[in-house]
Parts: C-alpha cells; sequence; structure tokens
C-alpha cells in the first residue's frame, strides 16, 4: 500500500515518527514534506496529499500539522477526499468502517507519539464495511456538486 504524507512545521516531528513506522512495516511512502521545522503552510501539504490521493498516485494520506484541524479542513476541499481528524483509536476504526476515510489527520500537539502511531496502525488496517455505510458515503461524496 501506498502512504503518501505531509505535514507543517508544527506536526513534522510526527509525520517524521510515522514515516520510519511505515517504512519498517513495509509500507511505500511518498514525502510530500515538509522537511524541517521551518515555519511553513499548512495548506500547501494538506493539498499536496489529498491531491495524490485523489488522483490515485497513493491509496491513502496521512498529514499532520499542530492540531490536525487545518490539514483536515484542506483536505477535504479536494474533491474525492475524506479526511478524518482523530484523536483516538476507536474513531479511528470508525473512520474506516463507516466512512471510508481515505486520509487521516492528526494533531502532534493534541496526541503523543505512541497514540498517534496505534491510531496510524488500526486506520491503515481497518477496511470500510460498506452495505449501508455505502450509501451514506455516496451521500457525503455528492455534496462536492453544491
Ligand atoms: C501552526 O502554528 C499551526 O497553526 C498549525 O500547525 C495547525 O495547528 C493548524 O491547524
Amino acid at each position: 500500500m501506498k502512504i503518501s504524507l505531509g505535514a507543517d512545521h508544527g506536526g513534522f516531528e510526527l509525520k517524521e515518527a510515522i514515516k520510519t513506522w511505515l517504512l519498517e512495516k513495509g509500507y511505500d511512502v511518498e514525502d510530500k514534506g515538509t522537511y524541517s521545522i521551518e515555519s511553513c503552510d499548512y495548506p500547501d501539504y494538506a493539498k499536496a496529499v489529498a491531491l495524490d490521493v485523489a488522483a490515485g498516485k497513493s491509496d491513502r494520506g496521512i498529514l499532520v500539522c499542530g492540531t490536525g484541524i487545518g490539514v483536515s479542513i484542506g483536505a477535504n476541499k479536494v474533491r474525492g477526499i475524506r479526511a478524518a481528524l482523530c484523536g483516538d483509536t476507536f474513531s479511528a476504526r470508525m473512520s474506516r468502517l463507516h466512512n471510508n476515510a481515505n486520509i487521516l489527520a492528526l494533531g502532534q500537539r493534541v496526541v503523543g507519539p505512541g497514540l498517534a502511531l496505534d491510531i496510524v496502525e488500526i486506520w491503515l488496517s481497518t477496511s470500510f464495511e460498506g452495505g449501508r455505510h455505502s450509501t451514506r458515503v455516496d451521500k457525503l461524496m455528492e455534496i462536492e456538486q453544491c
């Protein structure tokens, strides 16, 4: 599975930890930056990862900023994206089972690295349940036409 990763300066360290973990687990990783703790703008990275996922260049995306809020708002503006901001493992699991989230957003200043990696592991290993949730996800995507 190929994962596009992105973060601003507020999420850089957690992105690096996630990247190391993903590579150790054998995932194919596309790192869209940022590459240091120098101040930068989170929409740039949200857009880069979201475009990768929307275009099918990556299977899923993971975005990190200070809170996870900015990158999730940004990513959800790209057609085809369902970005879920998760601060716990239950939400991470449900975002896959019910919402078929294709981007996970995390807040480096909100969750510690241990919890963040548990969230990533669960989010990546949980499949969409389909069934009645497909109808609802289809309705979600129809909102893009408004
Ligand atoms: C950067 O200071 C911070 O605003 C950003 O990382 C993020 O939390 C925005 O939502």
